[in-house]
């Protein structure tokens, strides 16, 4: 589907968004995870914590959740039991700082070093900023764990599903492939993205403190990355040969906390119209689970086309440029890439 010549673009306007949102709906997909596991980064609050509640409710085997902080992921995993009752699986806790390239190393090698395997990677951690701020490597905070840091540890953990995909399959779940899903959003249709056009660096560029432009454009353009990464992990042999799958998705808008940064009133707003992170959360489950096609955008529990910019030939070129740049950054900060890329 990515590599069709013919691929057409979608145009959302701001109207059909809102109209798509008051009238969306989709069921729960139904699947039993039994024997399988999966791991959620940012899996103890919002989406991450409903997407957990659906994977336990779907009977999977074990549950990694990761994010910064082990003590709110503690929490959240005796929650999940009293959540699901009838829950008899394993949740573990493990840590991880997307703003750091260092942390997200270890934490691969840390998942690469665990005996069992690994069936599902949900990235779905992901932040919004109002202000430009750099993290401890040299990048604007959502640039690195939106986008760079994200698509890095997706890199690292390929190998580790490409080995469960040869392990024996689990029968309650049969045909169902190793699959990392990278969380998205339906607001990559708005983003602006001035960026394309420099004419020298793409990622100097974003990480120029003149071209954050304001929180909602750095957002939005960081969901494009989104859909780059997953449409990019498509062309990897993991996933050419068959083995692993990969997707974008939008879980639609959502009760969350991270609208802090919009001020108390808009964020309450947003919050009052919202869908449950339950309802959003079931596209995550969908993605993960149905063996959709590699490098699809999921929305509404089906493939749904990407952006007329993200479709264009000026949007392929600006996503091969965006890769290539981020293979020579995870080169120098994490060699080991050079194995998978
Ligand atoms: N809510 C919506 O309407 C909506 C719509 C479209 C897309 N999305 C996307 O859905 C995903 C989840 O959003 P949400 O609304 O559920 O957000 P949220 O409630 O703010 O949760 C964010 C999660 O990410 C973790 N996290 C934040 N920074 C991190 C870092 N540097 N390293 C590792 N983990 C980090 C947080 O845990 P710790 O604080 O413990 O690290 C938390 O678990 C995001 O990618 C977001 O862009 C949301």
């Amino acid at each position: 589907m990515v590599e069709s010549s013919y691929e057409q673009g979608l145009t959302l306007s701001p109207l059909k968004a809102i109209w798509e949102h008051f009238t969306g709906n989709f069921p729960v997909p139904q699947v039993n995870l039994e024997g399988r596991t999966v791991l959620v980064t940012g899996g103890n609050a919002g989406l991450g914590y409903a997407s957990v509640l659906h994977y336990a409710r779907s009977n999977a085997s074990r549950i990694i959740i990761a994010s910064r902080d082990l003590k709110r992921i503690q929490t959240s995993i005796e929650q999940v039991y009293r959540d699901v009752p009838t829950y008899k699986g394993k949740i573990d806790a493990m840590q991880v700082d997307l703003s750091s390239f260092d942390s997200v190393r270890t934490f691969c090698e840390s998942v690469k070093a665990d005996s069992g395997r690994l069936d599902i990677v949900l990235a779905n951690a992901g932040i919004m900023n109002a202000k430009y701020a750099q993290t401890g490597d040299g990048y604007e905070r959502v640039l690195q764990v939106n986008g760079l840091a994200t698509g890095l540890m997706a890199v690292l953990l390929l190998p580790k599903l490409e080995e469960t995909a040869s392990l024996p399959v689990p029968e309650a779940s049969k045909g169902m492939k190793p699959s990392i899903t990278i969380v998205a959003s339906d607001v990559h249709y708005f983003a602006i993205f001035p960026q394309k056009n420099a004419t020298g660096s793409l990622i100097e560029a974003l990480n120029d403190p003149t071209q954050f432009e304001n929180m909602s454009e750095r957002y939005n353009m960081s969901k494009v990355l989104s859909v780059f990464i997953a449409r990019e992990i498509s062309k990897l042999p993991s996933v050419t040969s068959g083995k692993v799958t990969v997707t974008s998705v939008n879980p639609g808008l959502c009760k969350s906390e991270f609208r802090a940064d919009m001020g108390p009133v808009l964020a309450k707003i947003m919050n009052w119209i919202a869908w449950t992170s339950e309802k959003g959360a079931r596209n995550f489950l969908y993605a993960s689970t149905q063996n959709c096609s590699p490098g699809s955008y999921i929305s509404g529990c089906r493939e749904q086309p990407v952006s007329t910019f993200v479709a264009s030939h000026k949007g392929r070129e600006t996503q091969e440029k965006y890769w290539k740049e981020s293979m020579d950054i995870w080169r120098k900060v994490a060699p080991e890439t050079n194995d998978v890329l």
